[in-house]
């Protein structure tokens, strides 16, 4: 399986070469997807970048493996941001507090690849910051679902990642399709993508949300090596109590030390 988040300075031409390129993506209106988060993990001697989301003024979601890496010494979150290289004035950056991983992720098979970010502060809402709806326990999108995926990923194997918020159309497709991995579980994770292989979430886009009808249903999780179809997102949908449970304790200040799961 192909680790998604992006390794920051890194020019190695991956093993896929060919099959390797996001297609079909597009640059979205500046500040049109206002809950999206660009996250910036800084490490011990590598760098790295995800996406992420805003849930609440204080909580981004994520993946888990963007930040299940030895030597992660600081997270920071940028917010309202289009070109994320630019000083916008949009654009806030907050640091990480603590964050929360799924207590049964597992970096080996990338079951329940999730992770919720608690803010040092709370982000200030306003037209170019905002929060996105997660789905409910009870939505569970299935096949033919259209949605769509922002991220600042790459763009293709030649190119570093986007410095403006790119965005490809996606849909949610028979299971069948993923079943073939054994590592495939069907309640907590999506089937997803473009069957021709010519659009995908690629590189850098790992933690970005799958957005289906105005809500964040999955959160980008991987791929099977060589190939760009299909690609698997984390189920919100399954995880939404937990994530509720985890808000909640956010809320009372019951937040682990750092860095730790729970
Ligand atoms: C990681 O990011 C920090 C802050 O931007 C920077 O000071 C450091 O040099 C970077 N490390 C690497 C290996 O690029």
């Amino acid at each position: 399986m192909l680790l998604l988040l992006l390794l920051t300075n890194a020019f190695v031409l991956l093993p896929w070469a060919g099959a390797g390129r996001i297609i079909g993506g597009r640059k979205v209106k500046a500040h049109s997807r206002p809950y999206m988060a660009f996250l910036e993990i800084q490490g011990d001697p590598k760098n790295y970048s995800c996406g992420g989301f805003l849930i609440r003024p204080d909580a981004v979601l994520s993946a888990a493996h963007c930040v299940d890496i030895k030597g992660i010494e600081n997270v920071t979150v940028i917010l309202g941001a289009h070109n994320r290289k630019s000083r916008e004035q949009s654009q806030q950056k907050i640091r990480v507090r603590q964050w929360v991983i799924h207590p049964q992720y597992c970096p080996d098979d990338f079951k329940n690849d999730i992770v919720l970010l608690k803010l040092k502060k709370n982000a200030v809402i306003n037209k170019n910051v905002k929060l996105i709806s997660i789905a409910k326990k009870n939505e569970r999108v299935g096949e033919g679902a259209k949605c769509n995926v922002p991220g600042w990923g790459r763009t293709s194997l030649k190119s570093l990642v986007s410095d403006v918020l790119m965005e490809v159309d996606l849909e949610v497709q028979n299971e069948k399709r993923c079943q073939f991995s054994g590592d495939y579980e069907r309640q907590s994770m999506i089937c997803v993508g473009d069957k021709y292989s010519e659009k995908a979430a690629y590189e850098g886009d790992s933690g970005g949300p799958l957005v289906c009808n105005k809500k964040a249903h999955g959160i980008f999780s991987h791929m099977y090596d060589d190939s760009l179809f299909p690609e698997v997102f984390t189920r919100i949908s399954h995880f939404e109590p937990w994530i509720r449970k985890q808000l909640k304790k956010f809320s009372l200040n019951i937040i682990p030390c750092f860095p730790f799961s729970d």
